[in-house]
């Protein structure tokens, strides 16, 4: 393995059990991602795209096959390390954002760093920054559940990168934006890419960012094409 893969992932499979009925999902994925790169994720809906970022996310597991990140195994580590590996190194955007609705915009982002028991005066520091970044620093003290649905998603994009993880991994997180705010976020993770390393897999229906990114990869039939 290149000392310039960040992800590695080989032959990943992984089925549902409905009843009788057994739906394959993943049927043999392979992907590397470089460190620095930024790739999109295209495909139907259904075709399993979520299912792929929570295996290589660890936050769900593969029925075969391996993830390897930096060079390290990550299929059927125990949870407490693939937790800590996660914490570390990962910072998710789910397809349904999942914020606090009672908590401030500012507390939100601030909320990966207060569960570590980091500093709360350079949590917040890197915060403002980071809602300065996309335009909502007004917001900071509203309560996330009074935020329209594209300013939540831009919250949510600051919260996965309050840690400054290696590897953002994106579901949809431009779906509830209008153009000028998606270009906007694209600026933002391809200056963080630049600057801190930061690599990221986007799943996205949005075809001009996508284009945008350094490569797009569509899951089809369970393979990623
Ligand atoms: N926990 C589960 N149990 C059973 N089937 C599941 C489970 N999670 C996902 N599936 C099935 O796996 C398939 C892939 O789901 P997934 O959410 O990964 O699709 P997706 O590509 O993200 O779709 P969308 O674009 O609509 O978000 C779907 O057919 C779904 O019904
Ligand atoms: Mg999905």
């Amino acid at each position: 393995m290149n000392s310039n893969t960040l992800l590695q992932a080989t032959e990943v499979s992984k089925s549902y059990r409905n009843g009788d009925n057994i739906i394959t999902v993943l049927n043999g994925v392979n992907l590397t991602l470089l460190k620095r790169e930024m790739v999109a994720i295209v495909g139907a809906s259904g075709s399993g795209k979520t299912t792929l970022l929570q295996i290589l996310g660890t936050l769900d597991t593969a029925d075969h096959g391996s993830i390897l990140f930096k060079g390290q195994e990550l299929h059927q580590q125990p949870e407490a390390s693939l937790a800590a590996h996660r914490n570390s190194n990962i910072g998710f955007i789910f397809q349904f954002h999942h914020l606090l609705p009672e908590f401030t915009a500012l507390e939100n982002i601030m909320m990966p760093g207060l569960i570590q028991g980091q500093n709360k005066a350079i949590l917040r520091d890197r915060a403002m920054e980071l809602l300065q970044r996309i335009q909502l620093a007004k917001r900071a003290d509203h309560r996330s559940g009074e935020l329209s649905g594209g300013e939540q998603q831009r919250i949510a994009l600051a919260r996965a990168l309050i840690l400054q993880p290696a590897l953002l991994l994106a579901d949809e997180p431009t779906g509830n934006l209008d153009a000028g705010s998606g270009q906007m976020v694209f600026e933002l993770l391809q200056e963080l890419s630049d600057s801190f390393d930061l690599s990221v897999l986007m799943v996205t229906h949005n075809m001009e960012l996508a284009q945008a990114l350094d490569r797009t990869l569509t899951l089809e039939s369970g393979h990623l094409v």
